[in-house]
C-alpha cells in the first residue's frame, strides 16, 4: 500500500489547549478522503499542518512534495489576470497549460478577465484549475464550496468529482456538509475531541445517489458522530 499522507501521533497545542492530540492519518494515493469535525475541532488546523504553513508539536507528518490547497475563500491576486493566477509563480511561457487548466473547470472564455469581474462560484473554480495545474499527488480542500449557493456548491461538488477521477491526486477534503463527504469521498473521518473517533469507508457506487436508504443510513450516523440526533 502506498500513502500519499502518513501521520502519526500528531499534537498540536495552542495556549494550554491541545486542539490536536494523537491524531493518526493514512491516506493512500489517490484517495478521496472527508474529514468532518464541529467549528473549532481543528480541521483547518490539521489541513494547514499536511499543507506545511504550520508546524505541529508533537508527531510525524510525511507527505509528498507536490500538494496544494483551495481555501474557502478564492485568494486570486487581483492584479493578475485569471489565466495569470492559475500559472501564479510560473512565469507567461505557462499561460498555455494555465489555459488547459482553465478549460477543465469550464472557463477558458475568462482567461483574460480580471479576477474582480468573476463571481464567487467562477473565482473558486479559478482557484482549483491553480491548484490543479500543478499536478499535485495531494490536494488539500478547506471548506472550497462553504460560500457558494447550494446549486453551485452542487455544480462544484460534480466538478470536483470528475476531476480527481481524471487527476488522480489523494485529495483530503474538510467539510461541514456531511452530504458532500459521502457524495465524494472514498472514506469519511470525523474528528472530536483532538482525534479520529470515525473512519468509515463510503461503498456507494459512482455517481452517487442522494436519495438512496444506504445513503440516509449512513449520513445519519455521521450527524450522529458529530453530536446531532435527527
Ligand atoms: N493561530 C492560532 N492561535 C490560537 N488558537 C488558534 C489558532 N488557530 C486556531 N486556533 C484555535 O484552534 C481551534 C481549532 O481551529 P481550527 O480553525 O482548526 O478549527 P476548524 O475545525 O477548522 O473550525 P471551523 O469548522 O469553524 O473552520 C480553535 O479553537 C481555534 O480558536
Ligand atoms: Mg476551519
Amino acid at each position: 500500500m502506498s500513502l500519499a499522507v502518513d501521520v502519526t501521533g500528531l499534537r498540536k497545542v495552542y495556549g494550554e489547549r491541545a486542539v490536536l492530540d494523537g491524531v493518526d492519518l493514512q491516506v493512500r494515493r489517490g484517495e478521496f478522503t472527508a474529514l468532518l469535525g464541529a467549528s473549532g475541532t481543528g480541521k483547518t488546523t490539521l489541513l494547514r499542518i499536511l499543507a506545511g504553513i504550520e508546524g505541529s508539536d508533537a508527531g510525524s507528518v510525511l507527505v509528498p512534495r507536490t500538494r496544494t490547497v483551495v481555501f474557502q475563500e478564492p485568494r486570486l491576486v487581483p492584479s493578475k489576470r485569471v489565466v495569470d493566477n492559475v500559472v501564479l509563480g510560473q512565469g507567461r511561457g505557462a499561460r498555455p497549460t494555465g489555459l488547459a487548466a482553465l478549460a477543465e473547470v469550464g472557463l477558458e472564455d475568462h482567461a483574460l478577465a480580471w479576477p474582480a469581474t468573476l463571481s464567487g462560484g467562477e473565482a473558486q473554480r479559478v482557484a482549483l484549475a491553480r491548484a490543479l495545474v500543478r499536478e499535485p499527488d495531494l490536494l488539500l480542500l478547506d471548506e472550497p464550496f462553504a460560500a457558494l449557493d447550494a446549486l453551485t456548491r452542487l455544480t462544484m461538488q460534480a466538478l470536483i468529482g470528475d476531476l480527481v477521477v481524471k487527476h488522480r491526486p489523494a485529495v483530503v477534503l474538510v467539510t461541514h456538509d456531511v452530504e458532500e463527504a459521502i457524495a465524494l469521498a472514498d472514506r469519511v473521518l470525523v474528528l472530536r475531541g483532538g482525534e479520529f473517533v470515525t473512519d468509515v469507508r463510503v461503498e456507494l457506487d459512482r455517481p452517487r445517489d442522494r436519495g438512496t436508504a444506504d445513503f440516509a443510513e449512513l449520513r445519519r450516523s455521521l450527524l450522529a458522530d458529530l453530536g446531532v440526533t435527527v
